[in-house]
């Protein structure tokens, strides 16, 4: 039994996705968990309702720039995607993923009608070939330590033409206790159910998010809590 943690502070404990290698079949089992996880916890109307305010009276047929960082298996892209087609824009998505095997799995997993340019490597070198309108991500900040967070927020805000939106978690003993019931009752993958609870443990509270912002330089986003303690970063640029 794990003794109660300290909520206090960010864990720096590393996450077994980061540091153990598994058959690529074994990992697939574990992102497949993990979108279910998202689906049942609606983890992604923050950034879809983000999208919306960005692309809100863009003309139909214009094309939208979006870039992924730490995209799993990639369904957020894969989302966006139909959702851009239904709204009459034309997606050019690109995903950025440090892991060779979310590539491989994110391609598995994509329809050869979306054209999504899934890219391997690390974030921090990484420099798009055009600017895109907006980078997103989804439960990847908080695997970066402060110092890269502040690193990411200067450069999202000189990369993106139009606005950045982060989606992470609210580091909240509640949140950590009723994953980690949730997890166990539906099963899922050992990774998802070590994973998701210390990712409860290493993510942040509002307060954190206002110091990496002043230390990034950026007075102007909008930090908001959403259901299911989701604790997301944005701004839209003028
Ligand atoms: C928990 S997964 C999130 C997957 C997906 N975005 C979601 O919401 O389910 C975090 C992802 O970030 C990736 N990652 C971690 N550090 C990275 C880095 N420095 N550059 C690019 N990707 C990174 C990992 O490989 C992993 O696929």
């Amino acid at each position: 039994m794990q003794a109660w943690p300290d909520f206090s502070a960010r864990s720096d404990e590393p996450e077994w996705m980061d540091t153990q290698a598994i058959p690529l079949a074994d990992f697939a089992g574990c992102l497949a968990d993990l979108e279910q996880v998202n689906r049942l916890l609606f983890a992604a109307h923050p950034t879809m309702a983000f999208l919306q305010r960005l692309t809100a009276g863009w003309p139909q047929g214009t094309e939208l720039r979006v870039a992924d960082l730490g995209y799993g298996q990639g369904a957020m892209l894969r989302r966006i995607h139909l959702w851009a087609e239904r709204r009459g824009l034309r997606p050019r998505l690109t995903g950025i993923d440090l892991n060779p095997q979310c590539r491989e799995l994110a391609i598995a997993n994509t329809p050869s009608a979306m054209r999504i340019d899934w890219h391997q490597g690390d974030l921090f070198d990484w420099s798009p070939a055009e600017q895109p309108h907006a980078i997103i991500s989804a439960l990847f900040t908080h695997h970066l330590t402060n110092g890269q967070v502040v690193r990411l927020l200067r450069w999202q805000e000189q990369t993106a033409s139009h606005g950045w939106f982060i989606n992470d978690l609210h580091r909240h003993w509640l949140a950590w206790g009723s994953f980690r019931m949730l997890a166990w009752t539906m099963g899922w993958h050992r990774f998802v159910r070590h994973d998701g609870a210390l990712s409860v443990r290493r993510a942040f509270v509002a307060e954190e998010w206002r110091v990496l912002l002043a230390q990034a330089g950026i007075s102007d986003a909008r930090l908001r809590w959403h259901p299911m303690f989701r604790l997301c970063v944005g701004r839209l640029k003028a």
